[in-house]
């Protein structure tokens, strides 16, 4: 196994951690479907680990050899591993949209993709055609008896858990109307004080209406019946990926970016292709109260930035307090660039921000908790919009610069005890999993389960590292057959699913 350089030492290292040609071929499709019982691991999976992850994310990077513009792009391709009494089975399915389903039956592009994806024939070929690709890409979440992928502009699709065949789109058993979207970045309240204590899924979408934009809200109890929904108004154009909630709120950043449709509508440039990042202007923080009564919201302001994803927040005192992950702009997607020539160097990394939003007084402070380079964070499921002590996060390998994400980070807020387990030079990470050991007491009482991909060998392996000591070798490392190309999001679920 590669353990080059330990963690302690990043801080002198020089060179890159990477090189571009290795992070490139992450990127490539994975167009077979499996399913396998894993035999070839390092370590033992840990009997008592009992469950299923399923994770999302776009498996195509080309339609019959055109190349998308983007991953964001990217077909969603469900990977799932079954773990069950030491053993684990993997299986992957494509998510059968109907763009999915007919761009294959064609073999070539058919749809222009939200971040630059183009049909074949130049902009006269796109002019007009306003129409995108439904991808269903960025997540999948077991709730109320479904398996639900999720991409935020449109509705969910359904998928039989056991097989993970698409049974289509899912309309909340009534709670979304046909064209409602419903974002990929649900959070679950452990007990809504709302419902008695009971579990509740609160989730939201985003719908531009001219020269103001609907934030929709919805609350779904544990039968996946949605219990509350309600809409709100806010000036000017949002671009929200993700959102926190506490027992009594949800809080939405809306970052200062504009948005002008002519590039798009002529066919020059994808309609994400069109939002610009605007410096000058401030971060909006909307609260929105989950109650009923005096359902009203309070907008902050904080200075310019952008947040893909939040950590968590919570209450304390007259504050909410919030942990994200911060840009100092909206890189900007080129519609002649190639995603695949990066300059990583050029671009600020994401770092991870406390605020403070003081509800009293509409007052926001901002501290720096870690500089290094990071994204995707993960927290104990129980403590989402509590108090909390640990984070996971994918991270760089070095301890400064913006680089792909190489390395795991467990951050103690109580002492500031930082931990890191790298998998550079030749691997790459992602969306690190927390997962709670059966009657555990202590928060970190559990494991991390990620996704890495391992240029050595050009295949992925499914980790399981020991959260209390995150910087440790694994405890196993379960490695696959092939690749999974790069992935976005997953969740976990201790009911066991296997074909
Ligand atoms: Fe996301």
């Amino acid at each position: 196994m590669q353990t080059f350089p330990q963690p302690e030492n990043t801080s002198t290292i020089t060179e890159k951690s990477y090189t571009r040609e290795d992070w490139q071929t992450g990127y490539q499709s994975l167009k077979q479907e499996f399913d396998y019982w894993i035999e070839d691991i390092e370590g033992e999976i840990p009997p008592e680990l009992n469950g299923t992850l399923f994770r999302n994310g776009p498996g195509l990077l080309d339609i019959n050899g055109q190349n998308i513009h983007h991953p964001f792009d990217g077909d969603g391709m469900i990977s799932r591993v079954t773990f069950t009494n030491g053993r684990a089975h993997f299986s992957n399915r494509y998510v059968r949209t109907p763009g999915y389903v007919e761009e294959q039956k064609a073999g070539k592009v058919l749809y222009r993709g939200v971040f630059g994806t183009q049909k074949p024939g130049g902009w006269l070929a796109n002019l007009f055609d306003l129409k995108n690709k439904e991808i269903a890409n960025t997540s999948v979440i077991y709730w109320g008896g479904k398996l639900l992928a999720l991409w935020e502009a449109s509705e969910p699709y359904g998928l039989d858990p056991q097989t993970l065949d698409t049974l289509g789109k899912d309309y909340l058993d009534g709670g979304l109307a046909a064209g409602d979207a419903f974002s990929a970045h649900p959070r679950c309240d452990p007990s809504s004080h709302l419902d008695g204590g009971e579990p509740c899924l609160v989730n939201f979408s985003i719908k531009p209406t001219g020269l103001s934009t609907t934030i929709t809200v919805f609350e779904l109890d544990t039968t996946g019946k949605v219990i509350r929904k309600h809409l709100h108004s806010v000036p000017g154009f949002a671009f929200i990926h993700d959102f926190v909630i506490t027992p009594n709120y949800c809080i939405f950043f809306q970052n200062p970016v504009s948005f002008n449709p002519l590039p798009f509508v002529t066919g020059m440039a994808g309609a994400g292709q069109c939002v610009k990042f605007q410096p000058n202007k401030p971060t909006r923080i909307l609260i929105i109260p989950r109650k009923h009564k005096n359902r009203k919201i309070k907008t902050l302001e904080t200075q310019s930035g952008f947040v893909f994803h939040h950590v968590n927040a919570f209450e304390q005192g007259n504050e909410i307090i919030i942990d994200s992950v911060c840009y100092e702009s909206l890189p900007e997607i080129e519609p002649g660039a190639d995603f695949r020539q990066v300059d990583f160097d050029a671009i600020a990394p994401g770092k991870l921000w406390r605020f403070h939003l003081n509800i009293e007084d509409g007052t926001v402070k901002k501290k720096l908790i870690e500089s290094r380079c990071c994204e995707f964070p993960s927290i104990h499921p129980q403590n989402v919009g509590r108090d909390y002590r640990y984070l996971y996060i994918g991270a760089a390998h070095a301890a400064t610069g913006n680089a792909p994400l190489q390395a795991f980070q467990k951050i103690d807020l109580e002492t500031g005890e930082k931990q890191v387990w790298s998998i550079a030079p030749r691997g790459f990470g992602g969306e690190p999993i927390f997962v709670p050991r059966s009657n555990a007491t202590a928060e970190d009482d559990g494991w991390v389960l990620a996704v890495i991909y391992d240029a050595e060998h050009h295949r992925s392996d499914v980790v399981i590292l020991d959260a209390k000591d995150l910087h440790r070798q694994p405890i196993a490392r379960l490695h696959l057959k092939h690749h999974i190309p790069y992935g976005l999001h997953g969740n976990f679920t201790d009911k066991v699913f296997v074909s």
